[in-house]
């Protein structure tokens, strides 16, 4: 008889974005006269911009066509897009990192959750309380984490480092010493930017210790503050401890298209051994690469117009956050984020717990968040809104939380 793997049994309830995706679709459906206003989950509304659009295009064709028919990608992805990455995300900002240390995937989601699969299973992992689920809920499927602990709201062997308003949300060294560091900076979902000081003590405590910090830079482009790192690899000696994820989500639209990249140094070895070799090797095994025509348009990303267009598309949506932060803040909310991220972290008013607040959002304002303890127990009491909705019902949504 076969055995499933009981790590997943200790993982809690379904995956955070899930549940509130049917706690809103059931209000809408006993609902239908309300118009509901989404911002909840980080997913943005604007469409592709031009520059991408004609690259796919161009790409569709390309596929129909024998002499610039593409099959099966190369392992880390077409060199056109990793010397583009090199070039303009590394290179041009004085990071040291070549192309061919670039591996091109779907999207940081999968290669955040995948990446644990190249490290040992009797690793400590550190992670930021409150946390995207998905750095703990794949060391928990993984079982590197004990149980869960209900007493303590947290899972044995993991190390939470504590994000809160007193620490400005970025963590402080732990007690005991970690072997794998997850950050997360602009982070999600607190909105809080760490500065390159601030980054570069991470990167020296992490090469002291011998510990590797997977370094999630997903909402880098939101970034609007001088001395906010926009990668790792500015701060000195991060090739030999970081591991860098990015997103082509946030800064270009692809949520539903799908594009990331991780970058792993050729210096960051473990006893000798190449991390580089290691995350090769299950690329290699275990995926197929992006599609042709979505890396093409991740190519456009760094064409001169799709990088003008996509300037306006970013400002577009940190007009938004300023918005949210400045009138939440004009009705008398603790508000954070906004600045260098697209999220704004609120305290829920009258002493309400997370999921009170949302439960009274979404019934009174119809307005859907995210709330705080989904990310863990330091995040309760907290709510989370996003700047990815249009312009026009962010308006109408401080309209609405303004009369609560
Ligand atoms: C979020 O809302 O936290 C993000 O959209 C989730 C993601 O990027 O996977």
């Amino acid at each position: 008889m076969y055995k499933i793997n009981e790590d997943y049994l200790k993982l809690q309830g379904s995956y955070l974005f899930s549940t509130i995706a049917k706690k809103v679709n059931a209000f809408a459906q006993e609902n239908p006269d309300k118009k509901v206003i989404r911002l909840g989950i980080g997913d943005v509304t604007k469409p592709l911009a031009p520059a991408i659009i004609s690259a796919l295009h161009n790409a569709v064709d390309e596929m129909g066509n024998a002499e610039t028919f593409h099959g099966y990608a190369p392992d880390l992805g077409y060199e056109f897009l990793r010397n583009a990455i090199a070039k303009n995300d590394y290179q041009d900002r004085g990071c040291k990192i070549e192309p061919d240390e670039i591996f091109v995937s779907d999207g940081a989601k999968s290669d955040s959750g995948n990446i644990q699969e190249i490290f040992a299973k009797d690793n400590v992992v550190a992670i930021c309380d409150p946390v995207y689920p998905v750095y703990l809920d794949t060391n928990v499927m993984a079982g590197r984490t004990g149980a869960f602990d209900e007493a303590a709201q947290n899972y044995k062997g993991v190390i939470y480092m504590p994000c809160r308003a007193e620490n400005d949300f970025v963590p402080e060294m732990p007690k005991e010493n970690p072997d794998i560091i997850y950050l997360c900076f602009p982070n999600n979902p607190t909105g809080a930017a760490i500065t390159k000081e601030q980054l570069q003590v991470w990167v020296d405590y992490a090469n002291k210790i011998g510990a590797v910090i997977i370094y999630d830079a997903a909402y880098e482009a939101y970034i609007t503050e001088e001395n906010v790192p926009h990668s790792i690899y500015e701060c000195e000696g991060a090739r030999t401890c970081a591991i860098e994820l990015h997103s082509f989500s946030k800064n270009a639209g692809f949520t539903g298209l799908r594009l990331g990249y991780t970058v792993v140094p050729k210096d960051l070895k473990c006893n000798g051994v190449m991390l580089h070799s290691l995350w090769a090797r299950r690329h290699g095994t275990k995926y197929n690469g992006a599609p042709y025509i979505v890396q093409k348009a991740g190519e456009a990303v760094y064409s001169e117009e799709g990088k003008k267009q996509l300037k306006e598309q970013v400002a577009y949506y940190q007009k938004n956050a300023r918005y949210i932060f400045d009138h939440l803040k004009s009705y008398g909310y603790e508000v954070y984020g906004g600045v260098n991220a697209p999220y704004i972290w609120l305290k829920a008013p009258n002493n309400m717990t997370s999921w009170e607040f949302f439960d009274y959002l979404l019934e009174k304002a119809n307005v859907v968040g995210t709330p705080g303890s989904g990310f863990g127990k330091c995040g309760e009491t907290y709510f989370r809104l996003t700047a990815f909705g249009s312009y026009e019902n962010t308006v109408e949504a401080m309209e609405r939380i303004k009369t609560l």
